[in-house]
């Protein structure tokens, strides 16, 4: 099986791992790839992910029998439709049902459609109307941009004239959700649809704020735990009729199924588990601790779900815990230099670890260097989240680039369960 990967973060250098170690992969290729997967698979730096034209040129140059898409852009503006047309067997959903991710609206409005837990929420295209409800509104809300933003779309805030400066600035460009505000613990479960049936996959933590003890602005994502301990199999029973059942049940009613990840982003209320976002593939950085903990070969899971016969797999529950620290720049998740040299003094064979490379690249004369805000997720796998997160931890600091920074407390702060 030729396989061709899109993206170029960590989430695609761990997808590469996996493919790379399976016994059904003749050639791998990643569009446009980083250093990292460079060492594993042959890069293609000049393919776009979001241009249908130069995918399916690729596809046909280097006679792709698969195409994994790892992140959101390419999804929304219809790279799978494209692919599909052309006969190019693909994992990843049609436009039409990657408005699950790429409008909150839309979401919103199929999780009320489908009676679906979550918060409540309005939508709102009118300033001034706006204004009027938070001026009035004596409940805490969350204010959601529509649209896709990275994870730089949402405002939680207690501050008024902060929520009003960010709903008019949202406002110019597009629709934006008030929610009333959740508390509790979240957790990130990635569920594995091939058309027909479905397979949960155990439960992921991200550690979405930028500083220790989840303070500071929202990111990307600085570290992420698999599976949760907090998560109990009572959680993931309820989890599975209260949320994802319902899902795809309603997926499957408005004609939204496809072959690929479904991604369900949880608030663990007292109330029991609310959905808080879906998203249409695999998330950073949870896909670095989910993927090494799949007893299963990737060439097989990926036809599995091609061919609509992931029942047919056999699924084990994952033994052991990663823990994933990301290793940012300087200034990250505001600006951040870029080309910064990076030394990796990782012994070979270090035991249980493994290092993924985000944004990097190598310079002309093959060093490497950095070439983004967030440049590595270390994992380390132990028997419990305690060995899993040493390990991580012993290794991180011998990712030495300039003003190199990654949170202290992954794997160590976790919350209680509910
Ligand atoms: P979203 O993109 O909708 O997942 O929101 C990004 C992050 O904002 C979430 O991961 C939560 O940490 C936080 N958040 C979003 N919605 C709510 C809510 N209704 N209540 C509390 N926190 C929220
Ligand atoms: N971990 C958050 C995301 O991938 O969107």
């Amino acid at each position: 099986m030729r396989v061709l990967i899109l993206g170029n973060g960590a989430r695609e250098h761990a997808l590469t791992w996996k493919f790379s170690k399976s016994k059904r992969i003749s050639a791998l290729f990643v569009a446009p790839g980083n250093a990292g997967t460079g060492e594993i698979a042959t890069n293609l730096p000049d393919v776009r992910p979001t241009s249908a034209e130069e995918v399916i040129q690729a596809c046909r140059t280097y006679r792709v029998d698969l195409v994994f898409i790892g992140p959101e852009d390419p999804l929304a503006s219809g790279i799978v439709d494209a692919l599909q047309k052309e006969k190019i067997p693909v994992i990843g959903p049609p436009a039409k049902s990657a408005q699950l991710e790429a409008s909150k609206a839309f979401a919103k409005s199929f999780m009320v459609r489908n009676r679906i837990p979550t918060a409540e929420h309005r939508t709102f295209t009118s300033y001034p109307e706006l204004e009027r409800f938070l001026l009035s509104t004596p409940k805490r809300v969350v204010l959601k941009k529509s649209g896709l933003a990275a994870g730089k779309g949402v405002l939680e805030s207690a501050d008024q004239k902060e929520l009003l400066q960010f709903a008019r600035r949202t406002l110019q460009e597009d629709q934006l959700v008030v929610e009333e505000f959740l508390d509790g613990f979240e957790t990130s479960i990635f569920v594995l649809c091939d058309g027909s049936s479905y397979q949960i996959l155990p439960p992921c933590m991200d550690y979405k704020k930028a500083y220790d003890g989840n303070q500071g602005p929202n990111t990307g994502g600085m570290g992420s735990i698999c599976p949760v301990p907090s998560v109990t199999t009572s959680l993931m029973n309820r989890i599975q009729t209260e949320v994802i059942k319902p899902t795809i049940e309603g997926l499957d009613k408005e004609g939204l199924t496809y072959k690929g990840v479904l991604y369900l982003g949880l608030m663990i209320t007292n109330e029991g588990p609310k959905v808080l976002e879906y998203n249409v593939r695999f998330g950073d950085p949870e896909t670095q601790v989910l993927l090494p903990l799949l007893s299963i070969d990737m060439g097989n899971l990926a036809e599995a779900i091609v061919t609509g016969s992931l029942h047919q797999l056999p699924f084990n529950s994952a033994e052991k815990t990663a823990v994933g620290v990301v290793i940012a720049a300087p200034g990250y998740p505001g600006t951040y230099p870029k080309g910064l040299p990076v030394e990796l003094d990782i012994p070979k064979g270090s035991d249980g670890t493994l290092i993924f490379h985000a944004a990097t690249q190598r310079d002309p004369k093959g060093n490497l260097q950095t070439n983004g805000g967030r440049c590595f997720t270390v994992v380390g796998i132990g028997k419990d989240i305690f060995e899993a997160s040493v390990r991580a931890y012993d290794v991180v600091p011998r990712v030495r680039f300039d003003g190199a920074w990654y949170r202290k407390d992954i794997g160590k702060l976790l919350p209680h369960p509910i």
